[in-house]
C-alpha cells in the first residue's frame, strides 16, 4: 500500500456504510443513459464539480490508482483505438468509493457499424465490503468527465476572457468538449472546427449551433487554419501521427491534448508550460511524453505540475497572456470512479436505476 492510498482507507474505515441492499440480499443499482441523464448527466456543472474533487484528491494523494492495462487484440499494427482498457481506482476524502472503468474502443464503430467508437460501464465497489453496489453506462460520464477536465484546467491555463477555440476531429468527444466549453465559458465568440471528414465537421457545426446560436462556427479547410486561430486548441481525433508544430499556435495559446498523439514532440520542449494529470500514466505506452523520456529529453524535472497541484493552488496556472500552456490529460480512473460517486448518490436520493440482485 502506497502513502497515498492511506488517508483514502482510513476514511473508509471510519463510514459504516452496508452493501446496496435489496430485501436483505446484496444487490446492486444499475443506471443506463437515459437515467444517468434524467439525474443531470449531461450537464458540465455535475462534471466540473466532480472533477475537482478527484483532482483534489489527486493533489492530495488521497487515492489508489494503478496503471492500466490496455487489452489489445489486433496484432501490432492494429489502431491505436481499437483496444479496452481496465481503470481500477479508490477515492478517498469524506465519500470514499472503489470501482473500475471498462472501457472499449473501435475506430470503425461510427463508419462501419454506426455505432460510438467508445462503450463501457462503469462498476462501484462499496470500500468496506468491496461488494459491487452500482453499475454505469460509461460513454456518457466518459465523455462529460473528459470535457470538465479541458473546462477545469482552461479556467486556469487558459488567458483570462479567451474567445477563440479550435477543435481538430469532430466525433462524440469534440462534441462533450465544445457544449461544455460553451456552458463554462460564456464569452465565447467562435469555434474553428477541423475534421478529416468535412462531413462530421459540418455535423458538428450544425449541432452547436442550435444550442448556442450567438457563436460564430468556421469550419476550416486545415489543422493548421484551424489550430492558429484557436486561443484554446482542443484535440479529439484518433490519430496516432503527430501534425501540430510548435510554429502554429500563437501566443497565449492553451492546448487540451486530449487525443493525446496530436501535439509534435517540439511543443513539450518549447512550449512555457507543460502539465499533466498524472506523470506515472502520461510517461508509458510510448505516447510522446513517453517517447521524449525515453530519448533523453525529457523528465518529471522539466514538468511544470500535475493538474491537481494546481487546482489546489500549490502550483501556478498561467502567469502571462503570452505564455503557450500544454495539457496532456491521459484520463484518469479517479475521475471517473468521482463522477460515477456523485451520480449513485444522486440516484440513491431520486430512487432512481434498477435494483439488480447479486443472489
Ligand atoms: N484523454 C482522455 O481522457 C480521453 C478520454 C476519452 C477519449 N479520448 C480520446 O478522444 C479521441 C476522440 O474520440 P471520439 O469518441 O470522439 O472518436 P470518434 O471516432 O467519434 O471521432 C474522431 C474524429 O476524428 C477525426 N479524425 C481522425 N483523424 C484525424 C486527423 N488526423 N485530423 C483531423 N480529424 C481526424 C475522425 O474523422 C472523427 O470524426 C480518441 O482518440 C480518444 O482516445 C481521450
Amino acid at each position: 500500500m502506497t502513502m497515498k492510498a492511506q488517508g483514502g482507507i482510513a476514511q473508509a474505515e471510519k463510514n459504516e456504510r452496508k452493501p446496496f441492499q435489496d430485501g436483505g440480499a446484496p444487490s446492486l443499482l444499475y443506471l443506463d443513459r437515459e437515467t444517468i441523464r434524467s439525474l443531470g448527466g449531461e450537464s458540465s456543472d455535475l462534471y466540473v464539480e466532480a472533477i475537482e474533487q478527484a483532482l483534489t484528491l489527486h493533489a492530495e494523494g488521497a487515492y489508489v490508482q494503478p496503471l492500466k492495462p490496455y487489452l489489445r487484440t489486433d496484432s501490432k499494427d492494429g489502431h491505436i483505438a481499437d483496444r479496452i482498457i481496465a481503470m481500477p481506482a479508490h477515492i478517498g476524502g469524506s465519500r470514499p468509493m472503489s470501482g473500475i472503468k471498462w472501457i472499449g474502443s473501435k475506430h470503425d464503430n461510427p463508419r462501419k457499424r454506426s455505432l460510438e467508437r467508445a462503450s463501457g460501464l462503469i462498476a462501484l465497489n462499496d470500500p468496506d465490503s468491496n461488494f459491487p453496489i452500482a453499475v454505469l453506462e460509461a460513454g456518457l460520464i466518459s465523455s462529460m468527465r473528459t470535457a470538465a477536465v479541458t473546462a477545469v484546467a482552461a479556467r486556469h491555463l487558459a488567458r483570462i476572457g479567451f474567445r477563440y477555440v479550435s477543435c481538430i476531429g469532430c466525433g462524440l468527444i469534440a462534441s462533450a468538449q465544445l457544449r461544455t466549453l460553451l456552458e463554462q465559458f460564456p464569452h465565447i465568440e467562435a469555434i474553428h472546427l477541423f475534421d478529416v471528414s468535412m462531413e462530421a465537421a459540418e455535423r458538428l457545426k450544425a449541432e452547436l449551433a442550435e444550442r448556442f446560436p450567438n457563436v460564430a462556427y468556421h469550419v476550416e479547410q486545415s489543422a493548421e487554419s484551424a489550430v492558429r486561430q484557436g486561443e484554446v486548441v482542443v484535440t479529439c481525433t484518433v490519430t496516432d501521427t503527430p501534425y501540430i508544430p510548435y510554429e502554429w499556435l500563437q501566443k497565449g495559446t492553451f492546448v487540451s491534448n486530449t487525443s493525446i498523439m496530436d501535439v509534435q514532440k517540439d511543443v513539450f520542449l518549447k512550449a512555457d508550460k507543460v502539465v499533466v494529470d498524472d506523470w506515472d500514466q502520461s510517461n508509458r505506452e510510448k505516447k510522446i511524453i513517453n517517447q521524449l523520456v525515453l530519448e533523453g529529453r525529457f523528465s518529471r524535472e522539466q514538468l511544470h505540475a500535475e493538474l491537481g497541484e494546481i487546482v489546489i493552488g500549490q502550483k501556478a496556472g498561467r502567469d502571462s497572456d503570452d505564455e503557450i500552456i500544454i495539457l496532456n490529460p491521459m484520463g484518469m480512473a479517479i475521475e471517473d470512479i468521482t463522477c460515477a460517486r456523485n451520480l449513485y448518490y444522486k440516484a440513491l436520493e431520486a430512487n432512481a436505476g434498477t435494483s439488480l440482485k447479486l443472489y
